[in-house]
């Protein structure tokens, strides 16, 4: 047992995770990217200062900052409680416990929210939701994904996720998704299927290790090009 969740919580990371979960590099930060599913993460706030151009979509956007937050209070300690009833399925080298990793979730959350009312008027955060995105072909130049899609196999089918990459790749030259495991710590039964795809489609999908690992297991990502 690794985690058990009914829905997708609102829980973000930072920009340094992002970096880490997928390999950025100081080339990828000045793209145009989208954050698919960004929520109350802290990659758009920490990296727009420092010259990135990200946009975040994200449904838990038609919120206020103070309804995201409350959600994310409603569920911190539940989420952190399973971590810490399961230590077996977490490794400790990023986050140094459980303790650290809800201050880091926390810190990420705060920082968000700062950002959140400029950043919306200033259409880096827009109320939208995969599979149907609500932007012209080729807009960014990379797309992110992480802890949405593979992770929650179990709320969204297999033709969710076709979709939802379909129209990653329809508005983004690249996709990169992290990570490749379920919340039960089990690979995405997605994965093979979505390779095939991609390479039906003409793109070439392979995975990469990287170098962030929190849950046992999770440190590979997806990622996606045109051949
Ligand atoms: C666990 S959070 C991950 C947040 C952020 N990507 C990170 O890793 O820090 C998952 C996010 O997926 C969002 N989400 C739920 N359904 C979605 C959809 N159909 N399209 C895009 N995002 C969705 C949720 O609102 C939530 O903010």
């Amino acid at each position: 047992m690794a985690m058990q969740l009914d829905s997708v919580v609102p829980f973000g990371r930072s920009q340094d995770e992002y970096i880490k979960m997928f390999n950025l590099t100081a080339i990828d930060l000045d793209c145009s990217i989208l954050g698919a599913g960004d929520g109350p993460a802290s990659f758009n706030a920490e990296s727009t200062p420092l010259g990135s151009q990200i946009t975040s979509v994200d449904p838990i956007y038609e919120l206020s900052g103070a309804d995201i937050q409350q959600r994310f209070e409603t569920v911190l300690d539940d989420i952190i409680d399973q971590v810490k009833a399961t230590p077996q399925d977490w490794v400790w080298s990023y986050h140094s416990s459980p303790e650290d990793l809800r201050y880091n979730r926390i810190q990420a959350m705060q920082l968000f929210l700062k950002d959140y009312e400029s950043g919306k008027q200033q259409g880096r955060y827009q109320t939208a939701a995969l599979p149907t995105l609500p932007f012209p072909d080729q807009t960014f130049e990379l797309a992110l994904c992480s802890h949405f899609l593979f992770l929650y196999s179990k709320q969204y089918d297999v033709a969710f996720h076709l979709a939802s990459i379909r129209e990653l790749l329809r508005i983004s030259t690249e996709v990169r998704i992290f990570p490749l495991l379920t919340l039960m710590l089990e690979p995405s039964p997605y994965i093979q299927p979505v390779i095939q795809a991609c390479q039906d489609w003409g793109y070439v999908a392979s995975i990469e290790t990287v170098g962030y690992e929190l849950q046992k297991g999770g440190n590979q990502m997806l990622f996606i090009r045109s051949q």
